[in-house]
Order: C-alpha cells, then structure tokens, then sequence
C-alpha cells in the first residue's frame, strides 16, 4: 500500500510470527492517517488464506452506547447462518439457543454481574469452537467509539487467548475521540504490538505522489505537500488530486501554490471527521477558516455565538488534533463558499 509500505510491511511481518498461539496488534494514529486502509490491506491478505476465518467490525460512535454493538457486528451473521457455531445445528423442535449478547430470560437480572458473566462465556466458547476449526482473525476498526459491553469482551478475549490460533487486530483513533477512556485505557496494554502511523516521510509522499501523478514529481514539491500537511495522508492524497485535477505541471512553481487546488471533497471530509472532535469544533473551525489568518478568542467568540472557555476549548482540541493545517483550513473555506451550501 503506497503511502504506508513500510507500516504494511511491519506489520505483515508481525502476522506472520511463527508459532501456534495469539497475535494482537493496535493500529493507532491521527484522523486521516492511514488506519482503515491499513486494516482493510491485512483483511484483504487474510481473506485470501482459506485457513483464516475473518471477522470484522467498525465501531460507530451512535452505537457506543448500546450493549454488544461491536461483538454483534463481528459474530451476528455467523451466529445467524448458525452452522459453525454451537448456536446452529438445533434438533427440530428444541428451543433456540439465545445468542451471547441477548438477555437471558431465566438467568440474573443484573446485566453488570450475572448476564454480562454468562455472555463473556458464552463469547468465549464461541471464539474457541471457533479456533479449532482454523485460525481466526477479529478485526476492529475505530476502537475508540467502542460500546463498553464490548471493550470488557474483548479484553476478556486477550486475557485468555495466549495459546489460541487467534489474530486480534484493532485500529485506534486519536484520545480526543473517545467515547469510553477509561475501557479504551485497560485494553490497549493487552495487545502484544502497537503500530503507530505518524505522519508521512518525505520518502512516503513521493512514492504516493508517483501513483496519483502517474510521474514522480520534483523534490521540491514533493517538501512543500508534506510540510503544508504535516504528513497526514488524507490531506496528502487531496493535495496530489488536486493538483493532478489543476492540469498545470507539478513542479517547483507549483510547489508554494499547492493549497490553491484544494478538490471539493476534501472539505465535508474534514468537517465529519473534526466534528467528533470535541464539542463546537465544527463551528469553531469553520469560522477559523472563513476568517483566515490567526483570529482572536473575541472575534471567534463574537462570529460564532460561542462562549469564549467554548471557543478556547475547541481550539485547543483542534490544534491537539493536527486540524489547523493549511489545506484543511482551505477545503472548509472551499466548502463554505460553494453555492450550493
Ligand atoms: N493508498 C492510498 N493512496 C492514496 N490515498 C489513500 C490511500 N489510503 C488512504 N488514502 C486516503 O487517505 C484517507 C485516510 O485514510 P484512512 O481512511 O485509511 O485513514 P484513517 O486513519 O482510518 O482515517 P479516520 O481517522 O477518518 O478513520 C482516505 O480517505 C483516502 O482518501
Ligand atoms: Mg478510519
């Protein structure tokens, strides 16, 4: 994967230990780095190996609140098709097994002692029968907006899973983001690796640039896109589209020009994902970049309808979270200005 070659290749190189038992990695970066596009490359390999069964779900921060959200996206099919799992196969005429995650008619009531323990077994059963049928890989994406019923499975999982042909892969966002800390907090010491995608090495946006281009641009713009985005590789890739959609010849004199090319779906891409920031970032940004330059607390404060300690605070979180770039600060200028806002 161009861009994030060297990481792909680590963590390729991770999965491919030897040896019988569990492999862990967290992927953890910024917003835009690389992480989903990381997952999906390994999910891609595995799915591949008929010897893996593959099991993936991407958290969502409307559901962090719900019981189970994430194991039910990672086993809810299975479970349903029913044949490899100990919830299939019923004699007709024998009642349904409930699967793990669904209240227990008959069992305790309280959902945080004897539902939840019963659930945890019955989720490690599962993975284990699972296991002795072939390796199995559990993939989570966007950790940080997991349901805490769901975070308690899964450190339960890597607290038991040393000698299970088991790989758990998750990608973490940034702590800004979270929507559980302290579940969040408890289960990434679990994992065996940590990869972290920090911004994009000179090295890295040439090789991207060569594959949006089509030719491996001059070093000097090759500088200026990764200093004008801090390395972030969604910001890249918009830049390189950009000035591939500008038609003009990507050399040294576009080199100090390269934010004018914003394209026009970098800008709803920033505000998504600067959104679950913090609260009033969205806000906050938008008059930031609408103003231009480096505008005052009072002046933010006064265009927004914000408190200033609200203004304050979301300017922090967002200078926290790398998102007063140039270019991200153009695409929301750019998405403000398009008539059909
Ligand atoms: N190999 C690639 N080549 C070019 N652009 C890429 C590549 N991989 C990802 N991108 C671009 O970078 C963006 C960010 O990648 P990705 O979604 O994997 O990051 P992320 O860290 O998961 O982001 P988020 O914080 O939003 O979850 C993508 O939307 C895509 O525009
Ligand atoms: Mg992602």
């Amino acid at each position: 994967m161009s861009g994030r070659h060297r990481e792909s290749k680590a963590l390729e190189r991770v999965l491919a230990t030897p040896g019988g038992g569990c492999v862990s990695v967290l992927v953890q970066g910024g917003w835009g780095s690389g992480k989903t596009s990381v997952l999906r490359a390994v999910l891609a390999g595995a799915r591949e190996d008929a010897a893996t069964r593959v099991v993936s779900a991407s958290a969502d921060p409307l559901e962090c609140g719900l019981r189970y959200a994430v194991v039910r996206q990672l086993f809810e099919r299975l479970v349903a098709d029913g044949a490899d799992s100990p919830y299939g196969g019923r004699t007709p005429g024998s009642a349904r097994r409930p699967a793990p995650w669904e209240p227990r008619p008959s069992g305790p009531s309280d959902p945080m002692t004897g539902q939840d323990a019963a659930a945890l077994r019955d989720l490690h059963q599962l993975a284990t029968q699972l296991v002795s049928q072939g390796r199995l890989l559990v993939a989570v994406d966007d950790l940080q907006w997991s349901d805490t019923t769901s975070l308690r499975w899964l450190r339960h999982l890597l607290h038991r899973a040393d000698d299970l042909p088991l790989v758990v892969i998750a990608a973490l966002g940034p702590e800004d983001a979270r929507s559980n800390s302290a579940g969040i907090a408890a289960a990434v010491p679990l994992f065996q690796h940590r990869l972290t995608l920090g911004g994009l090495s000179d090295e890295a946006v040439g090789s991207l640039a060569e594959e949006v281009l089509g030719e491996a641009p001059e070093p000097s713009f090759t500088t200026a896109c990764r200093n004008a985005t801090g390395g972030n590789l969604l910001l890249v890739d918009a830049l390189l589209r950009g000035a591939r959609a500008s038609g003009r010849p990507v050399d040294a004199d576009l080199a100090p020009r390269i934010t004018e090319f914003v394209p026009a779906d970098l800008g709803p891409a920033v505000l998504t994902r600067i959104e679950g920031v913090a609260p009033h970032t969205t806000a906050t940004a938008e008059a930031v970049a609408v103003l231009g330059g480096s505008p005052t607390v009072d002046l933010l404060t006064a265009v927004t309808g914000l408190t200033q300690p609200q203004v304050e605070d979301a300017a922090h979180a967002l200078v926290r979270a790398n998102w007063r770039s140039t270019p991200a600060s153009a695409a929301i200028r750019r998405a403000w200005t398009t008539p059909s806002r």
